[in-house]
């Protein structure tokens, strides 16, 4: 897992940073999380505790005793309830206080501050809105069958989820940022509800040889995204993980997981790696892949997420793909206000074409 904290005094902020997107978020692999422990994770203002039952289940609230404010991550778990530390009074797993220090019996009003959380595919997830309301949206887990385990690494960069996310829906940022070329739609960014996916090609190298590169990406809000890389006359189809978790406005820590899928026919890569077993070949591509999308994050993508300043586009610009650009900036700025309260919503322009 490779670590990158950079100094950063969150008083002052090197941007205009924008409100945090009322989102599903990252909160910590399956495997952080042992029976009987808890973890416990800021975001805003707010923290949030998440514990793993003597069940094995995961129950996350809001870090604070609805009693007098006691701290909860540092009580006791006992079973599936929590402990506070300071009047040792218990909340089951409904989050209701289950009986106080002198035994008493009393499920009335107290009650934790629930989270909402959802764990899946190795991953735990928090529902974060700013007002604590309840999801409006389900994250659809890509199955894992014939796919390698994912291997994750973490990063933190001074940016904020919603460049992140556009990061995927601008195209041109492939050739821009990233260097590849003939950068082409084959199906321009769609939104469904919660979902905003497109698939973008263009070519590859290895070597000397050009291959064509297919990414479909597909994000749900703004904390969940999937892309999947296919190089078919490689036999290789790569799949990212992009889990996202704001600490305030303007940090976030970016999660990477990477899960290979080799092909019938990957024995294109080389012929002599037809000759070894499918399992110890993506446990030598996905170290070499995590390397090359480690470089991709710190040293491209980063230029794009960072210290940026949120200005509603007044200049026109002309596209790619017959104007599909322009129309996926605004339609990804359409999608983005789902997940803002009305206040914070971002103030627009609609983009035009340049007439020359
Ligand atoms: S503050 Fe938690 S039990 Fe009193
Ligand atoms: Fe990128």
């Amino acid at each position: 897992m490779i670590k990158t904290i950079r100094f950063f005094d969150k008083n002052d902020p090197p941007y205009d940073a924008i409100a945090l997107p009322n989102s599903w978020y990252f909160f910590c692999l399956s495997k952080e999380l042992k029976k009987g422990r808890k973890k416990i994770i800021s975001i805003g203002k707010r923290q949030i505790i998440i514990y793993r039952g003597s069940s094995g289940k995961p129950y996350a609230a809001e870090n604070i005793c609805p009693h007098m404010g006691g701290m909860l991550h540092k009580g006791k778990i006992r079973k599936d309830s929590i402990v506070c530390p300071i009047h040792n009074f218990e909340f089951d797993k409904t989050g209701h206080l289950q009986q106080t220090t002198f035994g008493i019996k009393n499920r009335g009003e107290m009650c934790l501050e629930r989270v909402p959380i959802v764990e899946k595919n190795g991953i735990i997830l928090f529902f974060y809105h700013k007002y604590k309301e309840a999801p409006w949206y389900d994250i659809t887990f890509p199955d894992t069958e014939n796919w390698s385990d994912i291997s994750f690494m973490r990063l933190a960069f001074n940016t904020n989820p919603f460049y992140l996310t556009q990061d995927v829906s601008d195209t041109i940022h492939y050739a821009a940022i990233h260097k590849f070329r003939n950068v082409r739609y084959i199906q321009p960014p769609v939104t469904d509800g919660a979902k905003i996916s497109s698939r973008v090609m263009m070519d590859g190298y290895f070597g000397l040889k050009r291959y064509d590169i297919e990414v479909n990406h597909q994000s749900i809000g703004f904390g969940f995204g999937v892309n999947e890389t296919t190089a078919t006359e490689l036999g290789l189809t790569i799949r990212y993980y992009i889990l996202s978790r704001p600490v305030t406005r303007s940090r976030m820590y970016l999660i990477c997981g990477v899960s290979i899928k080799l092909l019938e026919n990957f024995s294109n890569i080389h012929p002599l790696l037809s000759k070894l077993p499918k399992k110890l070949l993506t446990k030598i591509i996905t170290p070499l892949t995590s390397v090359a999308l480690y470089f991709h994050l710190k040293f491209r993508d980063r230029l794009y997420w960072e210290d940026r300043i949120y200005t509603p586009p007044t200049q026109g610009v002309f596209g790619i793909t017959n104007g599909a650009h322009i129309n996926s900036l605004n339609m990804y700025l359409n999608w983005s206000d789902h997940f803002y309260c009305e206040e914070d919503k971002l103030p627009k322009t609609k983009y035009t074409k340049v007439q020359r």
